[in-house]
């Protein structure tokens, strides 16, 4: 048994359903890591800094959620930081099919590493970071869909961005 656990991901931006995963991930673990991946071939909407900082301050006073950015293979920052546990959240249907390679290519690098899915609560089963900025730079509502810190940086991009709809 191990006490800490690594929830990795994009991040980008972190949703209600991501902070669902680690508030289900305590039930289980005592401490859970939050790690940012750092991809090259993505152009994120949020810099690696910013959306660490993000989940930094969405868990603000929680000691037992740590975040990091990562980049590279998930296997060795795990093992580098001592856990042999992923945890990765599950929605409906969409995830499987990639979750259940990804899963089954780590365990080919690392056959100690376990990844354990976790369901989210039905509200947050379809909502993905990707929806959220859709429906934000269309000049949708993003209200109940990620924390309120979130809603602002958002609202702060449209305003010196391009490709984001005025509101
Ligand atoms: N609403 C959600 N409920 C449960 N798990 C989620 C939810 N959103 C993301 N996850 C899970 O969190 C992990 C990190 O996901 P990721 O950072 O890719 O978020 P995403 O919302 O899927 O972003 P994108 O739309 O850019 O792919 C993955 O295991 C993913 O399945
Ligand atoms: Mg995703």
């Amino acid at each position: 048994m191990q006490d800490l656990a690594i929830y990795p991901g994009s991040f980008d931006p972190v949703t209600n359903g991501h902070a669902d995963i680690v508030r289900r991930g305590l039930t289980v673990f005592d401490r859970i890591l939050v790690a940012v991946l750092e991809n090259p071939k993505k152009a994120p909407l949020f810099t690696t800094k910013e959306r660490v900082a993000m989940i930094r301050n969405v868990f603000k006073g929680r000691k037992e959620v740590e975040v990091m950015s990562f980049s590279g293979l998930l296997v060795e920052f795990a093992k580098a930081r001592g856990t042999n546990t992923v945890i990765r959240g599950l929605r409906a249907i969409s995830d499987f099919e990639y979750e259940f390679q990804m899963a089954l290519m780590n365990r080919q690098l690392a056959p100690h590493m376990e990844t354990l899915f976790m369901m989210p609560s039905q509200e947050f089963s379809f909502l993905s970071s990707n929806l959220v900025k859709e429906v934000f730079m269309l000049g949708g509502s993003v209200r109940n869909l990620v924390p309120e810190l979130v809603e602002r940086k958002l609202r702060e991009k449209s305003g010196n961005k391009a490709g984001f709809k005025s509101r």
